[in-house]
């Protein structure tokens, strides 16, 4: 198991999944342990996100998680206490790993823009670390 302190941004990459063409609209599916390395215990979406908004603003204790732009793009910017990486969506075939321990924010959507978030858990507010100072504690 790993330490749940210690992971950075740099544990954190893209995944790209598969992208099946059809003339009537493309296909792209996401299977445990084949494209993301955990089981699926919920999905969710954000959508009609309004201009300007930002998202996210939180790190999760254990939860793993894949997050895609479904439609429109938008940027994530992770940060384990140290280091930042910034991240722009905008392919439904690829995907944002994030391990736990990270805190994230998902900023400057486009119009229209849809993320698609996969989840290892069902949702908990006790894994979430909301406070950012709090956060910074936790990984120390
Ligand atoms: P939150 O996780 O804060 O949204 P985001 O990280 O996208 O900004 O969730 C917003 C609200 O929705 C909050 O009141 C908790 C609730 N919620 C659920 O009830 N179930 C869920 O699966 C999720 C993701 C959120």
């Amino acid at each position: 198991m790993e330490e749940k302190g210690k992971s950075t941004v740099f544990d954190c990459h893209i995944i790209q999944l598969s992208r099946i063409e059809n003339a009537t609209g493309n296909v792209t599916s996401v299977s445990s342990y084949q494209d993301i390395p955990f089981d699926i215990k919920r999905v969710y979406y954000l959508y009609d996100i309004p201009g300007g908004e930002s998202r996210g603003g939180h790190a999760h204790k254990r939860l793993e998680q894949l997050i895609t732009a479904a439609s429109g793009s938008f940027n994530v910017v992770l940060d384990d206490g140290k280091n930042k990486k910034n991240i722009n969506l905008n392919l439904p075939n690829y995907g944002l790993f994030i391990r736990p321990g990270i805190w994230r924010e998902l900023v400057n959507f486009s119009s229209g823009a849809a993320v698609i978030a996969i989840a290892s858990t069902i949702y908990d507010e006790d894994d979430y670390i909301r406070d950012y100072q709090e956060f910074i504690r936790y990984k120390i």
